[in-house]
């Protein structure tokens, strides 16, 4: 059986289990626009070398056009037997161009083949992951916008501990999901290089003009070393690593979008269309969105982990072992996106119950710091003051009370430094107002960092 490209030195056909077992075609066939697209830019190259006529070049880039508009229409049926994208394009370009097809792939390996197409394909995807991450951080800042002084417990520990304001909460994500964009930017400009002419591993013997092809594929640079390029899958790595980052940042989120929308908190609830039953409990409105978004950020810290473990120690230069970067590398735009997707319009439609939040800074002794600060004021060092109103809590305590309950007199048992202004002092609101400091939770500061929140959106560049 001598129907494979690369069949010359076989004296028999492949057995079915291994071909089965080698072939990529059922899951990189997604990189058929990706390796058309670096195969039309090495056509052209192809002409400056002197390998093909202008007119051969331009047969074999219409044929390859039609096989693009086949693989779209899903005319191709793809099987086992064609290996991987690669080949199968090559094939039916062969097919429709006849023999003028084989010279297609003259000074190139499918090693530095997949190489670009990788990248041409993860570096599209991050473009579209970086405009939903926009979009998400819009619906971010649009929620704390509208919630802008809705006061809310503050935690640590899971304790209550401070009050801060809704809006300063979800623009802390914000500031995560901003790094997260400025990560995914780094990693599109560490794999802005293109790859091509490193052939099989030791560069190609053909005059291959690579700044050429680079240009034609729009990437700044061109690798420097051949073995590096056919054998480099760190961009795939820093991408999910960037991924998992952000999942974990969702996963946070997700954590307190349970929690929030239980009946213990009862802080929010959300909307039907984004909240699902249960077969057996009528009564249960269930926050499932959250709970898959918290649970699929194992599966791409899996996806991480499976092509670190993939990469490790493999020799140079390209392995087969490497054809398993795909899935996981796939898995982790698919997952990505989809919870980028369905995130925003899940917040932007849930019902924020300010009353339920403000109530709940009412129990805690959210203020007790503020006590504390009182005394430091008026010159008690801080650890003394803490100590005071650390027994100024503990009566309250025993006596059923809050620190805003208590009266003049009782407040002096525990200093004499305390005079009629500690009442105003340890109301919530002043407690939230007093924090006006730079990246605070005082209602100006956080309506401040709105606006220039808000301007970075109009500046944004990168998506
Ligand atoms: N399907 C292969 C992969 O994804 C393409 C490269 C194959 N190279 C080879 N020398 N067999 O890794």
């Amino acid at each position: 059986m001598k129907n494979k490209a690369w069949s010359g030195r076989f004296k028999e056909g492949t057995d079915k289990l291994v071909e089965e077992f080698n072939a990529s075609i059922s899951f990189d066939k997604r990189l058929y626009r990706h390796d058309i697209q670096g195969s039309i830019a090495h056509a052209q190259t192809l002409v400056k070398a002197g390998i093909l006529t202008e007119s051969e070049s331009k047969k074999i880039i219409k044929g390859l056009k039609t096989v693009e508009k086949e693989i779209s229409e899903g005319k191709i049926e793809f099987t086992s037997a064609m290996e991987d994208i690669h080949m199968a394009v090559e094939m039916r370009l062969t097919e429709l161009v006849g023999p003028l097809g084989g010279k297609l792939h003259t000074g190139r390996s499918r090693n530095d083949q997949v190489a670009l197409d990788i990248r041409l394909y993860l570096r599209e995807e991050i473009f579209a992951i970086l405009d939903l991450i926009h979009d998400f951080k819009k619906a971010l800042v649009e929620v704390a916008e509208k919630h802008i002084d809705c006061i809310m417990p503050g935690y640590t520990h899971l304790q209550r501990a401070q009050p801060v304001l809704l809006s300063h909460h979800l623009l802390a994500y914000y500031e995560m999901f901003q790094r997260d964009t400025g990560r995914l930017v780094d990693c599109l400009i560490r794999m802005d290089a293109m790859p091509l002419g490193a052939g099989a591993l030791a560069g190609s013997p053909y005059k291959l003009d690579r700044k050429l092809t680079a240009k034609a594929l729009n990437f700044s640079e061109i690798t420097a070393n051949s073995l590096d390029s056919v054998s480099d899958r760190d961009f795939a790595i820093e991408f999910i690593s960037a991924a998992s980052i952000l999942m974990m940042h969702f996963s946070r989120l997700s954590e307190e979008i349970i929690l929030w929308s239980s009946q213990e908190f009862a802080f929010i609830e959300l909307s039907d269309a984004f909240s699902t039953g249960s077969s057996i409990m009528p009564q249960k409105k269930n926050p499932d969105v959250a709970e898959l978004a918290r649970g699929k950020t194992g599966r791409v810290y899996g996806n991480l982990m499976s092509l670190l473990t993939t990469m490790k120690s493999l020799p140079l230069a390209y392995n087969k072992d490497m054809q398993e970067d795909k899935e996981p590398l796939f898995d982790t735009i698919d997952t990505v996106k989809v919870i980028l997707k369905v995130y925003g319009p899940m917040l932007k439609t849930m019902r924020v119950k300010s009353d339920a939040m403000f109530k709940a800074t009412g129990a805690g002794f959210l203020n007790a710091t503020d006590a504390a600060d009182y005394l430091t004021k008026k010159g008690l060092p801080f650890r003394e003051a803490h100590h005071a109103v650390g027994s100024a809590v503990a009566y309250c305590v025993e006596n059923n009370k809050t620190l805003e309950e208590l009266e003049l007199d009782e407040w002096q048992k525990f200093s004499k430094l305390f005079e009629a202004d500690i009442k105003k002092t340890v109301s919530i609101k002043n407690s939230l107002n007093t924090r006006k400091i730079y990246g605070g939770t005082a209602l100006e500061t956080v309506k401040k960092r709105l606006e220039e929140v808000k301007k970075e959106f109009e500046q944004c560049g990168c998506c």
